[in-house]
C-alpha cells in the first residue's frame, strides 16, 4: 500500500491545462510558500506521492494552497516510450544551467546530461554518467540573471538531460516536483534550503585542514605525520584513519598489531591539538562470532534480498557481507549505538564511505535493485532496493550523525560521506570520491565542489592532490593552494601511490603548501563567519564567480575561479602551461595578499590570486598550527573601500565547539569604514551581539587600495584611523 502522508485534502488546487508531448495533461499547481511551488502530474499523484526524503521536515510538502499563478517555468508531465515519468520545462534562450549535485565537468551543465544513481566511480571521466550522490534538481538562471530551481521530489533513478531545456525522466511511480523562483540564484538556492534544510555548525576542527591517506598504517606512522606537520610548521587539524585500521576490515573493531591501543593514540594526537577521524563502512563482514554481524543478525538489520527473507550478501572489503538496512529507524538506532563504544576511543569524527553501497565483483557495482527494504512507513514503506538505493548512503549518514551525538552530546558531530542525496548535507559533508591525479581534475575541483554547493551542500571539497595515481610535484604545487581555500579541504591519496603530504615534493613544493594551507588559518574567521551564514541562511560557503553580476553572460560559463563568500574572490591556474585569466565581474575589485602573515604569499605564482570586493571587511587572524592553538589577537579586518570611500563587513564567533551557541554563547559583530573629507579612513564598530566574550583584543585594519595596502592598529571597540598618507605600508 502507498503511504499517504495525510488524509485526502479538499483543497482546489489550481489545475493548468498544459501541452505536453501531444497529450493534454491537467496537473496540479499548488503553492508551498512565496515563490515556492509544488507542482503535481495530476490529482490522483498528488495523493499518492511517496514521503519526501529531501524535505527537512517532509510534512512542509504536503501543506500547500492553491496556486494564485503559475511560475515562469511551468513543468509539464508525461510518460516517456518505456513508461517512465518524463518532466519537462522549457528554458528562455540565453538561460544557464547549474547544479545536478555531484557531476564531473565544468560548471554550467546545458547541453549535459547525467544520471542520478549512487555509483562507486573509481577514476571517474567526463563520460561517467553517475558519481557517488544524487541530486535531482536543476538551477537555471535566466539572461537578465534572475533564477529558477526546478527539484523532482523522488528517491528513485532519475536521468537529467539538460539538452533541450530541462528534462527528468525517472524510475518509479509519479513524484511532486518543487519550482522555486527569485530574482538572484543566491535565494533559489536559500529558497531549496528553507525546504531541504540548512547545515548545523560544524567544530571549528573541521574547517581546518585535514591530512588522510589510504592507509596510514601502523599507527607508529600517523605519529610519525603528526609530528612532522608540527616540527615543520604546517598547520594541520585533522589526522585519518583509513580501512587498515581495522582488523580483517570488520567495522568497529582495531586491528590489534598495528593499531594495539587507539585510545592512547588519540590522546596523543589530542595533546598535539591534532583531532581524528576514522572510517566505517556499511558491508559488514558475514561472520558468525563477530559481535556486530551477531547483533544485526539478531535484529534481523540486514537488506534483504529478492526474497524477502534472506540477507543479501555481497562481496566487500573483508569478503562477503551484509547490509544494515538504514531504512529502518529501529536499524539506524541500533547503528547509532555502536558508535559509543567507538567513539570512546577518543575517536572524534567518523568517516562513511562504500555507502551508495558499493559491491564488488558485479557489473552494476552495487546491490541488485530487485534486493528488499523493511521502510518505515515514515519513508514509503517496505519496497526495492531500486526506490531507496539512492538514500542508502544518506541514511546510514542520518543514523552515523545520530549515534555520533549521542556518545559525545556536548560535542558537534563530525561525519564525512561518500554517497548521498539531496538533503543529506543535514548530516554530513561530502567529497567528490575517487578523483585522479591529473590536470583535467584539479581543474574540476572548482566546479564540483561548486555545483554542490548549488545543490544544498556547502560542506564539500576534493582529494587534494588526486586520489587515483601519482601526480607530480607540479600538479600537488598547484592542488594545495586550491584546495585550502574550498570548503573542505583535505589531501588524501590512493593506497599504492607515492605519499602526498605537504612535503613530500621537497622543499620548494612544501614552502608553497605551507604557504597555501596557512592562507585558510589566516582567514579562518572569516571561513567560519561563512559557515555560520550557511548554517543560518542556506548561502554556499563558495559560489560561483557570475554570482557577484547574475547578468553578465561572459561569467556564466567561468569556473577557474570563485568566490568565497560574498566579499572575497579567488582566482585560480588550473593549467600547467600557459595560463587564462579567469573573468572578472564588473564592479571594483582589488587584488590583496596575506604577506603581512605569511612571508612570500605575494610572490608564490602557484597560489591562486586573491581579490576583495570594494566596500567589504574581510576578518582573519594569524597564522596558527591549528585551529585550537591561538586565540584570535590581534583581529585583522582587511578593508577594501568602495569609491566613495566605504566598507562594511562582521564576523561572527562562538567557542567553536559544544552547542552553548544555540543558547545565546555567540558574537556576532559588524564593523564600517568611512573616509574623512581629508582622505582618512574611520574604522568603527557598529553592533555587538550576543554572549560570547572573547576579552579584550586588539585590531589590526590592512586597508587594501589602489596605491597599496597599509595597516594601522587599535582596540577592538574603539575608532581606529588610517591615513594613507602616513600609516605604515606593507610592503
Ligand atoms: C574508497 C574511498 O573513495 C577512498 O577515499 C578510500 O581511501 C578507500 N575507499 C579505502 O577505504
Amino acid at each position: 500500500m502507498l503511504y499517504r502522508p495525510f488524509l485526502p485534502r479538499v483543497l482546489a488546487a489550481s489545475s493548468l491545462l498544459v501541452m505536453a508531448a501531444g497529450l493534454a495533461q491537467a496537473q496540479i499547481v499548488s503553492s508551498l510558500s512565496q515563490n515556492i511551488w509544488r507542482i503535481d502530474a495530476s490529482e490522483e499523484a498528488r495523493d499518492h506521492a511517496l514521503p519526501s526524503l529531501s524535505f527537512a521536515d517532509p510534512g512542509a510538502r504536503e501543506k500547500f494552497t492553491p496556486a494564485v499563478a503559475p511560475p515562469r517555468e511551468v513543468p509539464t508531465f508525461d510518460r516517456d516510450a518505456s513508461g517512465k515519468v518524463r518532466v519537462h520545462l522549457e528554458i528562455d534562450p540565453g538561460t544557464s544551467l547549474y547544479g545536478t549535485g555531484e557531476v564531473p565537468g565544468p560548471l554550467l551543465r546545458n547541453g549535459r546530461t547525467s544520471v542520478n544513481w549512487n555509483t562507486d566511480s573509481y577514476g571517474y571521466g567526463i563520460d561517467t554518467p553517475s558519481l557517488y550522490q544524487s541530486h535531482p534538481w536543476v538551477l537555471g538562471v535566466r539572461a537578465d540573471g534572475s533564477a529558477f530551481g526546478v527539484l523532482a521530489d523522488t528517491t528513485w533513478r532519475t536521468a537529467i538531460d539538460l539538452t533541450q531545456g530541462i528534462t527528468i525522466v525517472a524510475d518509479g511511480p509519479e513524484f511532486p516536483v518543487i519550482v522555486f523562483e527569485a530574482p538572484h540564484p543566491e535565494m533559489v538556492v536559500r529558497r531549496l534550503t528553507q525546504l531541504i534544510g540548512r547545515i548545523d555548525l560544524p567544530p571549528l576542527w573541521a574547517l581546518g585542514y585535514h591530512q588522510c591517506r589510504y592507509s596510514y598504517f601502523p599507527d607508529a606512522r600517523v605519529r610519525e605525520i603528526a609530528r612532522e606537520f608540527r616540527e615543520r610548521k604546517i598547520p594541520c587539524d585533522v589526522i585519518w584513519m583509513d580501512i587498515d585500521y581495522m582488523k580483517g576490515y570488520r567495522c568497529f573493531t582495531f586491528d590489534d598489531q598495528h593499531f594495539p591501543d587507539p585510545a592512547a593514540l588519540n590522546a596523543d594526537l589530542h595533546t598535539q591539538g591534532f583531532h581524528t577521524v576514522w572510517m566505517i563502512d556499511p558491508g559488514i563482514k558475514a561472520e558468525p562470532g563477530y559481535s556486530v554481524f551477531d547483533q544485526g543478525s539478531g535484529a534481523e538489520a540486514w537488506v534483504q534480498a529478492s526474497d524477502k527473507s534472506t540477507p543479501f550478501k555481497g562481496e566487500v572489503w573483508p569478503g562477503a557481507c551484509v547490509f544494515p538496512d538504514f531504512t529502518s529507524a529501529a536499524v539506524r538506532a541500533w547503528w547509532a549505538g555502536l558508535y559509543k563504544d567507538f567513539l570512546a576511543k577518543g575517536i572524534d569524527g567518523v568517516w562513511n564511505d562504500m555507502n551508495e553501497p558499493a559491491v564488488f565483483k558485479v557489473e552494476s557495482k552495487t546491490m541488485p535493485e530487485d534486493n528488499w527494504h523493511r521502510a518505515d512507513d515514515a519513508l514509503g514503506g517496505p519496497g526495492p532496493h531500486a526506490q531507496y538505493h539512492n538514500v542508502y548512503g544518506m541514511l546510514m549518514v542520518k543514523a552515523t550523525r545520530e549515534g555520533v551525538l549521542a556518545a559525545n552530546p556536548d560535542k558537534r558531530p563530525f561525519v564525512l560521506s561518500r554517497a548521498s542525496f539531496t538533503g543529506g548535507h543535514r548530516y554530513g559533508a561530502a567529497w567528490t570520491g575517487d578523483n585522479v591525479a591529473d590536470w583535467t581534475h584539479l581543474d574540476w575541483s572548482i566546479p564540483m565542489t561548486l555545483n554542490l554547493g548549488l545543490s544544498g551542500q556547502p560542506f564539500a571539497g576534493p582529494d587534494i592532490g588526486g586520489f587515483v595515481g601519482n601526480g607530480d610535484a607540479a600538479l600537488y604545487k598547484r592542488w594545495i593552494g586550491i584546495g585550502a581555500l574550498l570548503p573542505f579541504a583535505r589531501g588524501h591519496t590512493g593506497k599504492e601511490n607515492i605519499d602526498k603530504e605537504p612535503w613530500a615534493f621537497g622543499p620548494e613544493v612544501e614552502a608553497t603548501a605551507r604557504r597555501g594551507i596557512e592562507r585558510r588559518y589566516v582567514l579562518m574567521p572569516y571561513i567560519y563567519s561563512l559557515f555560520w551564514k550557511a548554517s543560518k541562511t542556506g548561502s554556499p560557503v563558495v559560489m560561483p564567480v557570475f554570482f557577484a553580476d547574475p547578468a553578465n553572460p561572459d561569467l556564466r560559463a567561468e569556473d577557474d575561479a570563485f568566490l568565497l563568500g560574498d566579499a572575497m574572490l579567488v582566482r585560480c591556474r588550473t593549467t600547467p602551461g600557459a595560463d587564462r585569466e579567469p573573468a572578472m565581474p564588473r564592479g571594483l575589485w582589488r587584488k590583496f595578499d596575506l604577506r603581512d602573515r605569511i612571508p612570500g604569499d605575494h610572490t608564490d605564482p602557484d597560489l591562486p590570486e586573491l581579490y576583495i570586493r570594494g566596500g567589504t571587511i574581510i576578518p582573519s587572524g594569524p597564522v596558527m598550527q591549528h585551529t585550537g592553538a591561538t586565540p584570535l589577537e590581534p583581529l585583522t579586518l582587511i578593508v577594501c573601500p568602495d569609491l566613495n570611500g566605504r566598507a562594511q563587513g562582521g564576523m561572527y564567533e562562538d567557542a567553536g565547539e559544544g552547542f552553548a551557541y544555540r543558547a545565546g554563547a555567540t558574537r556576532v559583530v559588524g564593523y564600517a569604514v568611512t573616509r574623512t573629507r581629508e582622505g582618512v579612513y574611520v574604522l568603527r564598530r557598529t553592533a555587538e551581539e550576543g554572549e560570547y566574550k572573547p576579552g579584550p583584543r586588539s585590531i589590526r585594519v590592512v586597508l587594501v587600495t589602489d596605491e597599496g595596502m597599509f595597516s594601522a592598529q587599535g582596540l577592538d571597540g574603539v575608532s581606529i584611523e588610517i591615513d594613507p598618507a602616513k600609516a605604515r605600508r606593507i610592503d
